[in-house]
């Protein structure tokens, strides 16, 4: 079985991904870090992040060990990432990385649980079930600062709001993979939903799913 997740920035994807593949004992895997990982090797060799050529050679060159470097975690990680992310070159580049996971999931898992921006329109758009996760962005905002914090990093509202609505709008005005829910893709709001509520919705969904399949 494979589950697509697809939303914006700090939706609660990355939670609800997690729980998700708990639940049915699915393998996971947060694609924002095959970016994050181009975007941070681009900042460290010095190079500016419009450097194509080099993110390209970057991003063919990624495996599972890059993934777990602490620094993606960082906004400014995230920012690069959603620069190299508008490369149609790079996203090309990675998207044998991520159908190799999704068809040949590590720990002998019986499927996958991928999460991202363009899971259910472009890397597995035959995914079992495909859900977009969604949220007011002045609450995804709240959420980034909360995060942050919990991280000891210094964060201040306004600057994390404003620095979301570009990237939201970068990651939507693109012209290759824009983030977009995928026409047959079931949506939660989690503005109003706490991350017990929103696995509830989920998992409602993902069985009946299974149930007629
Ligand atoms: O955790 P958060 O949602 O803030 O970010 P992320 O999922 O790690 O993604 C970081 C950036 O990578 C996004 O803003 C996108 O530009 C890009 N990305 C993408 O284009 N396609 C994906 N499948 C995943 C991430």
């Amino acid at each position: 079985m494979i589950i697509a997740i697809d939303g914006p920035a700090a939706a609660g994807k990355g939670t609800l991904a997690r729980r998700l593949a708990d639940r049915f004992r699915l393998a996971f895997l947060d694609t924002g870090r095959l970016y994050r990982a181009v975007g941070v090797k681009l900042a460290r060799s010095g190079l500016d992040v419009s450097d194509v050529e080099t993110a390209v050679a970057l991003a063919s060159e990624v495996t599972a060990a890059d993934l777990d470097d602490q620094e993606l975690k960082s906004e400014a990680a995230a920012n690069a990432a959603s620069r190299v992310a508008a490369m149609p070159e790079v996203r090309a580049a990675l998207v044998d990385f991520q159908r190799a996971f999704a068809s040949n999931p590590p720990g002998g898992a019986m499927g996958a649980v991928l999460d991202g921006r363009d899971i259910g329109t472009v890397i597995c758009p035959d995914a079992d079930v495909k859900l977009f996760v969604t949220a007011r962005i002045e609450v995804r905002a709240r959420r980034r600062v909360k995060e942050l914090r919990e991280r000891g990093l210094e964060a201040i509202y306004d600057r994390v709001l404003h620095e979301m609505k570009e990237r939201d709008a970068r990651d939507s005005e693109r012209h290759v993979s824009p983030l977009v829910p995928a026409e047959d893709s079931f949506v939660i709001d989690t503005s109003d939903l706490d991350v017990t509520a929103a696995l509830v919705a989920a998992v409602k969904y993902v069985s009946s799913r299974k149930l007629s399949g």
